[in-house]
């Protein structure tokens, strides 16, 4: 249920005007297209910018938790799920939070383009009024091997598909990550393909697993765990799991994901849980569970099968396992 509350950081304006539209009349948009492919942006509007304490749609939360979606295992706690992220963007080590003092949440654009109806921008507070948002606990599963059980908020991913309205032809939706190297401080290591890409095909995309998440344990989430719009796909590897999304583009090609790109012979499109495929480095018959250390067998689609399998019928001996 959406209360709309008036926030402090609310100008007038913002309170009667889309979002996209109120920060165009500012200016902001008018500094040109590179700079919205980046999401986080400078310019006028800096002086809204606000940090992760201070997120503005903190009123939406706690959201009704979903009790279709259950554990077999003890939610990993906070203090530990916190620490024990991946965001290249900022660190290659894990502990990412005080690596990005410079990351700012708002404003926050979303571009819905490609095969669609029509192209569309939202402000991210924009589309937090046209979705539901839930609690789901998931599993979360990363190829190095590690797992941990997270209370995610977010609306389904077949729910951003409705509103994008895709064409007939629109196959696959690939998403990008915003990209400032002013802010992102790795983004200047061009040892990587920056920005940070992911993609789904449109019966994964509308697969009712499919999340977009804004927020974890209650609250909107803290920047490390991608805020202010992450995907996550329990029964992938971690690494679908896609940070700081800035665009949907819906498309008829199978997109080219960072991690394919930079590694392609460890590292795919589809990226699906398999305990019987190991990665060409190491095994993934089993996972550590990062609170207790503790090592249980790693289930096929992460446990998820009974909600994915089917997407994948005939073509379990393909290459759609990593
Ligand atoms: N998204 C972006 N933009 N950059 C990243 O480096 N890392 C991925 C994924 N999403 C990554 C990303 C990997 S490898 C994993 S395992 C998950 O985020 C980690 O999510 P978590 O930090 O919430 O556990």
């Amino acid at each position: 249920m959406h209360i709309r509350r008036r926030r402090g950081w609310e100008i007038p304006e913002a309170l009667a005007t889309p979002e996209a539209v109120y920060l165009s009349r500012r200016g902001v948009l008018g500094a040109g297209a590179a700079m919205l492919a980046g999401g986080v942006m400078a310019g006028p509007a800096a002086a809204q910018r606000v940090g992760d304490a201070a997120d503005p749609s903190a009123g939406l939360y706690p959201a009704a938790q979903n009790p279709r979606y259950t554990l077999d295992r003890p939610v990993t706690p906070e203090a530990k799920a916190s620490v024990v992220n991946n965001y290249y963007e900022f660190s290659y080590g894990k502990n990412v939070a005080p690596s990005m003092t410079r990351f700012q949440r708002r404003p926050w654009l979303v571009k819905i383009d490609g095969l669609v109806e029509k192209p569309q921008e939202l402000g991210i507070d924009d589309l937090l009024k046209k979705v539901q948002l839930e609690e789901r606990l998931y599993r979360h599963r990363c190829v190095e091997a590690w797992s941990m059980a997270v209370p995610w908020t977010g609306f389904a991913m077949k729910d951003l598909v409705a509103l994008a309205n895709p064409a007939s032809g629109a196959k696959y939706v690939r998403m990008e990550t915003f990209l400032d190297p002013k802010i992102a401080p790795n983004q200047k290591d061009f040892r990587y393909p920056w920005p940070y890409v992911e993609g789904l095909t449109l019966e994964e995309a509308t697969n009712e697993l499919a999340f977009l998440v804004t927020g974890v344990y209650g609250k909107p989430a803290p920047n490390q765990f991608g805020a202010p719009l992450r995907l996550v796909t329990p029964w992938k590897y971690g690494f679908k799991s896609i940070k700081g999304i800035v665009r949907f583009t819906f498309t008829d090609k199978q997109p080219l994901s960072y991690w394919e790109e930079v590694q392609g012979a460890e590292y795919g499109f589809w990226a699906n849980v398999n305990p019987k495929v190991p990665h060409p480095r190491w095994s993934q018959a089993s996972e550590e569970d990062i609170t207790t250390g503790e090592r249980r067998p790693t289930l096929i689609f992460n446990g998820y099968g009974a909600f994915v399998a089917d997407l994948y019928k005939g073509r379990e001996n393909a290459k759609i396992w990593f």
